[in-house]
């Protein structure tokens, strides 16, 4: 399944030309643009259906190209980046002058990520621009975790296939502040591969105490209440109740008589149901399914589980 030096190639001389590019990460697969090449950057947007409000994470394969990006590289979110880095987080940080606020939305800031798939590390060093990419779905709509999804999405796009992608759901998005006391902060906009404990417990090796804490919701531009839906609706149901108890309520909320409501399950270990779900998501909205539902479980509610909720309960069309 490995992708061949001629397919990293093709890909790298169609990055510098402007093109867009499918790209395997641990977390979804992207839809990349080289940085540098503002009609690549224009032509995410276009693909996806991108509104031009929601900002693009960068893409980096060393500390050395995020330093690049970046016009402060603080003393904490550089021993945040060593800890984590290559791997499923995001830190927004003040952009460089030089980065596009076609990627910001206009913000000071720009979000930049150190993958970890192989794929992905030998595309960014052959390119040596870093690479812009939201995940390679239409806006609002379930993020792939496949080759595949992305190609039933966008069939005329050189899509890398680096296989199935081992983390399942987006990177955790971080930014740092201060509270009115001075102390340090990192706010978590959008919960994701890396967990708040995870934070906290490197933190512990760091000199100065630091706040870690959830952003309210509005910290996060394109972190939207609905997001993620997939092809049919998706219902929220409470453990106790059944499908044939709500059923009425359901149709009378959408305006719609459901024929063939089918139930989404999640697996027990919170690491392979993140794996699996958006693929989940995919494979049970096919007809003839004309609604999903799935019942919130007690028994998983931890901190390992809050991305997977966090990202269920914006899928969802309805909570009963
Ligand atoms: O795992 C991931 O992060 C994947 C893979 C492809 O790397 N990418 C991804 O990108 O999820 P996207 O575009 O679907 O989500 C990026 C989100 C934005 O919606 C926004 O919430 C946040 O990152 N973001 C980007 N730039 C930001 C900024 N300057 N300030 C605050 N949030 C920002
Ligand atoms: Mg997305």
């Amino acid at each position: 399944m490995a992708v061949t030096q001629a397919e990293l190639e093709k890909a790298s001389r169609l990055l510098q030309e402007g093109e867009i590019v499918g790209i395997p990460t641990e977390t979804v697969y992207g839809l990349a643009a080289a940085i540098t090449n503002e009609s690549g950057i224009r032509r995410i947007f276009f693909t996806k259906e991108r509104p031009f409000f929601d900002p693009l994470i960068v893409h980096v394969a060393s500390l050395k190209m995020a330093a690049s990006v970046v016009s402060e590289w603080p003393p904490l979110a550089d021993f945040i980046a060593r800890t984590f880095w290559p791997g499923p987080l995001t830190l927004v940080l003040p952009k460089a002058k030089e980065i596009s606020s076609l990627i910001t939305s206009g913000l000071e800031t720009v979000a930049v990520r150190y993958p970890s798939h192989p794929d992905v590390l030998e595309l960014l060093k052959l390119v040596n621009v870093p690479l812009a990419a939201p995940s390679a779905n239409k806006f609002g709509r379930t993020s792939p975790t496949t080759a595949e999804h992305v190609r039933s999405e966008f069939p005329n796009i050189l899509v890398l296939d680096g296989g199935p992608c081992s983390v399942g759901l987006e990177s955790t998005v971080v930014s740092f502040i201060k509270d009115q006391d001075g102390c340090e902060v990192i706010e978590i906009l959008r919960p994701g591969g890396i967990t708040q404990e995870a934070i906290k417990e490197a933190l512990k090796k760091w000199s100065n105490p630091v706040i870690v804490r959830r952003a309210n919701s509005q910290a996060s531009p394109g972190h939207l209440e609905h997001h993620y839906m997939p092809a049919i609706p998706l219902v929220l149901l409470r453990t106790d109740q059944s499908f044939q108890d709500v059923r009425e309520k359901i149709e009378t909320q959408l305006k719609h008589r459901f024929m063939n409501p089918v139930q989404l399950e999640l697996n027990e270990d919170p690491a392979q149901a993140a794996r699996e779900l958006y693929a989940q998501m995919r494979k049970l909205s096919q007809a003839p399914a004309d609604l999903l539902f799935i019942k919130m479980d007690d028994q998983k509610t931890g901190r390992e589980w809050e991305a997977i909720w966090d990202r269920l309960s914006r899928a969802a069309t309805a909570r009963i």
